[in-house]
């Protein structure tokens, strides 16, 4: 389980993540710490949309994870903070379950289906080819950081069995050829976004 480090002084400004606390004028920050800031703003925005509505905290951590990637500590407190949750359930949460990351993922995260289900239906085969094309393991990023290859339990869609999940996008009767077809594409996106660079 993620430990947060405390400071021993309790005031509210002193939970919140660094980023957050406004000290005096503002001053020119460097760009990551804007990037940063940006992120906890936009996160923000769905915070102050969903918090108020009981049992959104699913939601509020999936839009983290789209707007950082993956959910660092930092996410994480903030949402507990914002939210009046304790730290420990947020945390219990993004660990139980298996479509949430505390490590940074690739552009294109591919989370594979291993339910009962979806391994008849043939998932052991569609992992044998997310392995073969990208040559990483289940949990694992590609060097250039552009693909995740996940593993989950039953998401409850089994009738559309073998499921494979596109950056959060169902993809249901998933074949071989589709997954090759993936891969192109975000390897030919990228081929063209570094072009343009
Ligand atoms: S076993 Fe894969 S969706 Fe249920």
């Amino acid at each position: 389980m993620v430990q947060y480090a405390h400071t021993g002084k309790e005031s509210r400004e002193r939970e919140i993540p660094a980023p957050f606390v406004s000290e005096g004028k503002p001053e020119q920050k460097p760009d990551k710490e804007q990037t940063w800031e940006k992120k906890f703003n936009e996160l923000d925005r769905y915070i102050s949309l969903y918090a108020k509505e009981p049992g959104q905290l699913i939601i509020i951590l999936q839009k983290a994870q789209d707007i950082f990637g993956y959910l660092p500590e930092e996410a994480q407190a903030y949402i507990a903070e914002k939210t009046g949750t304790p730290v420990s359930e947020v945390n219990g949460v993004v660990t139980f379950y298996s479509l949430f990351s505390t490590e940074p993922r690739g552009k294109c995260a591919l989370d594979l289906c291993m339910g009962t289900a979806c391994y008849i239906k043939g998932a052991q085969e569609l992992m044998d080819t997310l392995k073969d094309q990208l040559q990483i393991d289940a949990g694992e990023t590609t060097a250039d950081h552009l693909f995740t290859v996940n593993t989950t339990r039953c998401i409850g869609a089994c009738g559309l069995a073998p499921i494979l999940v596109v950056n959060g996008e169902v993809h249901g009767n998933a074949k071989s050829g589709e997954i090759i077809k993936i891969i192109q594409k975000y390897r030919k996106g990228e081929d063209s976004e570094s072009k343009k660079h």
